[in-house]
């Protein structure tokens, strides 16, 4: 079979397909322009409902990220210089309207290209990426540099000055690329950088018609540049490009070495969002009518494919068995089925081998003692064909299991027990990643005790997963470093100069 014949089978039995991939062979945008690999290879995407191929993207390697490169630095130093500031913000909140206006088929195209609930989960978060797009919109006008007075001898005038870094390489993640996104395109386009940006071969979609929205918008061709093709092809190319200054990485803790090294060349300047193995810990004290949903949902939300999903949940002992008890009869009542479907709260794992390895995490886990309390296979009957795992709860594991110290990126929780406060706080920090950690407690002290003492770069207290742009996100140990959203993102895309003017003379 040849691609068109494979994605037309899927065509021909979908009657819900956006516009955008009447013809479901995709090509880079560069300059404005789609363009084919200059090798004219290319590599199948999957619909991860189904298993069918549901495009084909160009698959780009050096020389497609050379010439993206070259187009971005072009644009840097062309037209998008002279943007004012005020111009810079009224394209963004042009896109937002945009991006609001095709909010729908942007859904749609996400959710079947990676899986994700297109009700429950991405529309659902509606309001949240428009803001999100919008708080970046003011921040265009809110850059700037200091006079800082000296103690120079003479007249010198000391100015601090501001400037865009220049071109800006983003590598996003499949688990959720049209919220990803927004935390590169936002900083780039209010500070005045042009972007390449390289997609997950497993859901690049939503990122390609989001880049035709921004031309649309008024951006000028060159200024967002998006190159698809494999991670260790053209994400690796991007990450060691001589031109690039700065490079922004959502993925594994793994790639995100590769990526320093990488970089060291030109010392490129990182922002590294990496991988978790976020605590959620519910203490006897707590409200467990809100705390059962809120640790079920922090873990099997978007299949547990979230890098902040809060895997390790230490209960106290004393309610432990209460907890589990209702933590499994929950999990049995969440729908796993087509994303699609309004009322589905699991959709499928994004590919088979991300189900394989999910699976294989449930044996390991089996196999060093921890007891199966729910789930732990993947979908049968109409799912079938689908990468589709039951939410699969473990009891009885300890925090030294693979299960509990491993990032396994599925619909995999482990409750683990503890007895006092610092056994909590010991336990939740013996890891070598720190992004993010739940608590689940109605006494103060306790509340602020675990705030202060949990080594990671979120606490969400008798809540989980919630995400502010004006807060921001980022990670202590392995889970890298870069602050995202929030004022001091900007600072990541933004070179300080200092200028010592001598007016002695005047
Ligand atoms: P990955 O880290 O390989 O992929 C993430 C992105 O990096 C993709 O765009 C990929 O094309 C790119 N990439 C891969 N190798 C690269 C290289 N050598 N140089 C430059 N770019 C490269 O993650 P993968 O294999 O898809 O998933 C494996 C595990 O990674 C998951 O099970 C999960 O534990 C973790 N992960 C974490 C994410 C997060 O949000 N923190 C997102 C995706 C994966
Ligand atoms: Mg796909």
């Amino acid at each position: 079979m040849d691609h068109d014949e494979k994605t037309m089978s899927l065509n021909e039995r979908s009657t819900l397909l956006p516009n955008f991939l009447e013809d479901p062979n995709k090509k880079h945008l560069i300059d404005g322009q789609w363009v084919a690999s200059m090798s004219e290879e290319r590599i199948d995407t999957f619909n991860p409902a189904t298993g069918a191929v549901l495009a084909t993207l160009s698959r780009g390697r050096t020389q497609d990220i050379d010439r993206a490169v070259q187009v971005a630095r072009r644009a840097f130093e062309g037209p998008w210089r002279l943007f004012t500031p005020a111009a810079r913000q009224q394209v963004i909140m042009r896109f937002a309207e945009l991006f609001e206006k095709h909010f729908d088929e942007l859904t749609l195209l996400e959710s079947l290209d990676m899986g994700a609930p297109l009700h429950k989960r991405l529309r659902a978060g509606k309001s949240g990426i428009i803001q999100t797009i919008l708080y970046f919109a003011a921040q265009a006008r809110n850059i700037g540099g200091a006079l800082p007075h000296n103690s120079l001898a003479g007249n010198v005038t000391t100015m601090i000055i501001q400037a865009p870094v220049g071109v800006v390489g983003a590598i996003i993640p499949w688990n959720g690329p049209l919220f990803s996104q927004m935390h590169v395109l936002g900083p780039v386009l209010a500070t005045g950088c042009t972007a390449v940006i390289k997609p997950a071969e497993d859901a690049s979609l939503a990122i390609l018609r989001t880049a035709e929205l921004l031309l649309e918008a008024g951006l000028p061709p060159g200024v967002v540049n998006v190159v698809t093709g494999l991670g260790v092809e053209a994400g690796a190319a991007l990450a060691a490009h001589p031109d690039v200054n700065r490079l922004a990485f959502t993925g594994s803790t793994q790639v995100g070495r590769e990526i320093i090294k990488a970089s060291a060349g030109n010392m490129k300047r990182l922002q590294l969002e990496l991988g978790g193995k976020s605590p959620d810990i519910v203490f006897a004290d707590a409200d467990l009518e809100k705390a059962v949903p809120g640790v079920a949902m922090g873990v099997y939300s978007n299949s547990g494919q979230i890098c902040f999903a809060g895997t390790r949940i230490f209960v106290q002992r004393g309610i432990q068995e209460e907890f589990l008890d209702q933590l499994a009869s929950y999990s049995k009542t969440l729908k796993v089925g087509n994303p699609l479907e309004e009322d589905t709260v699991l959709g499928p794992l994004i590919s088979q081998r991300q189900l394989d390895r999910v699976l294989g995490y449930v044996r390991t886990g089996q196999d060093e003692g921890a007891s199966l309390v729910a789930g732990g296979s993947r979908m049968g009957g109409d799912l079938a064909e689908g990468y589709y795992l039951e939410p699969t709860l473990f009891g009885q594991v300890t925090n030294a299991m693979t299960v509990a110290r491993e990032e396994i990126f599925g619909p995999v929780a482990s409750v683990i027990p503890f007895g006092t406060v610092e056994e909590a706080l010991r336990l939740a920090n013996d890891t070598p990643y720190g992004l993010a950690s739940g608590v689940w407690s109605s006494n103060v002290n306790t509340v602020m005790r675990m705030v202060h003492g949990i080594q990671a770069g979120t606490v969400w207290v008798n809540c989980y997963g919630l995400i502010d742009p004006a807060v921001g996100f980022g990670g202590y140990k392995e889970s890298g470093y870069g602050w995202k959203g929030g004022e001091s993102q900007i600072d990541g895309y933004l070179y300080q100069k200092a200028a010592y003017i001598n007016g002695s003379n005047v």
